[in-house]
């Protein structure tokens, strides 16, 4: 048999992988294997919804209005109720934050289990209806009282993260995924419904040739944000402006990031103090995974990671990227502060 066959009799699924390094985790007992098994069902159903979103009357408004605002969409809704439904079978679950819950989920007594999801079920939603791409994502927590589960569980700082991922609903469904040992890429492949992975140990580059942000906001920036796209645009020493993209859900910008390198910002403006990205379920497990990969994430002044989260909802200046290209940054906030 020649070896160039297309099929691979020992491939390397998402569920393997997480099994293998679970059984190789000291004092390890399935619990967290578990609990990441079942987000990814989720993530299955999750993507099979958008998919098919057209055709089964899930495009548009379902009617309600979260806790930060954001008018819900009948995927956002669907989306949520997948996950928490998942999560909370899994057995592996105290407690849960959602961007579309404004209080904390307690998972029933009789279901409980050591550790805390803080996740967006749906990201970009806003993305859903022209069919760009959008994506789930979670980051991962053991809990730290006892008794009834309480918001502290949930309010820790981003470097507690045992593990966190996202998945992109792209031209491919893709999930990211880091237990604190680097980043893998898998890819779903439709026909096994299986995650397959595709790259191991993703390395961001140094530095790379884009920007992303959405600029429209420049008005509103702090000068030292409007002077650093200056600089980008019109580089002083007279090398190549850098490239513009940004598809609006963050989960593609910061995908793109990862492979191709560059910056992300979504920075603090004069509307929005605090930038728009939540801090729990959207800041934290991006710079987990962009740090895990060899990037540099912060609000500008402070690593994201190390942020004391102030409630469940709560909202950080977010930069992320190359090494090089987010120190750059820094050092215009620095020249303005
Ligand atoms: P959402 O959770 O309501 O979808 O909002 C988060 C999204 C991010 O994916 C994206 O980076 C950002 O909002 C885009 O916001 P804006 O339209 O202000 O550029
Ligand atoms: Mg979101």
């Amino acid at each position: 048999m020649s070896d160039q066959s297309a099929f691979d009799t020992d491939v390397w699924t998402l569920t393997r992988f997480v099994m293998e390094t679970g059984r190789k985790a000291k004092g390890s007992t399935g619990e967290l294997t578990q609990l990441i098994n079942s987000t990814l069902t989720s993530i299955k159903a999750i993507s099979n919804a958008v998919r098919k979103a057209g055709l089964a009357h899930l495009q548009g408004m379902a009617g309600s209005v979260n806790v930060t605002g954001d008018d819900q969409k009948k995927l956002d809704v669907l989306s949520n109720d997948l996950v928490i439904n998942m999560l909370q079978s899994s057995y592996g679950t105290c407690c849960m934050v959602s961007e579309e819950n404004t209080e904390l989920i307690v998972t029933p007594k009789d279901k409980r289990g050591k550790y805390v999801v803080c996740f967006d079920p749906l990201d970009g939603s806003s993305n859903i209806d022209c069919l760009a791409s959008i994506g789930t994502i979670f980051a991962i927590y053991k809990r730290i009282t006892e008794g009834e589960p309480t918001e502290k569980d949930a309010l820790q700082p981003g470097k507690n993260i045992v593990c966190a991922g996202y998945a992109l609903y792209g031209s491919a469904t893709l999930v990211a995924l880091s237990t604190g040992a680097g980043v893998n890429f898998f890819m779903l492949d439709p026909a096994l419904g299986e995650f397959i992975l595709t790259d191991r140990n993703v390395k961001i580059k140094p530095k790379g040739k884009i920007y992303s942000l959405n600029e429209g906001y420049a008005k509103y920036f702090h000068p030292s944000i409007n002077e650093y796209l200056k600089h980008k645009k019109y580089p002083e020493d007279g090398g190549a402006p850098y490239g513009a993209r940004y598809v609006g859900s963050m989960v593609s910008d910061v995908h793109r990031t990862i492979c191709y390198g560059g910056i992300f910002l979504y920075p603090a403006n004069e509307k929005s103090p605090k930038g728009k990205l939540r801090l729990l379920y959207e800041c934290n497990p991006i710079a987990f995974l962009i740090e895990q990969s060899g990037g540099i994430a912060t609000t500008g002044t402070q690593r994201v990671l190390d942020v004391q989260p102030e409630g469940l909802h709560c909202r950080v200046p977010f930069v992320v990227g190359s090494p090089d290209d987010v120190n750059d940054y820094l050092s215009f906030v620095k020249k303005h502060s």
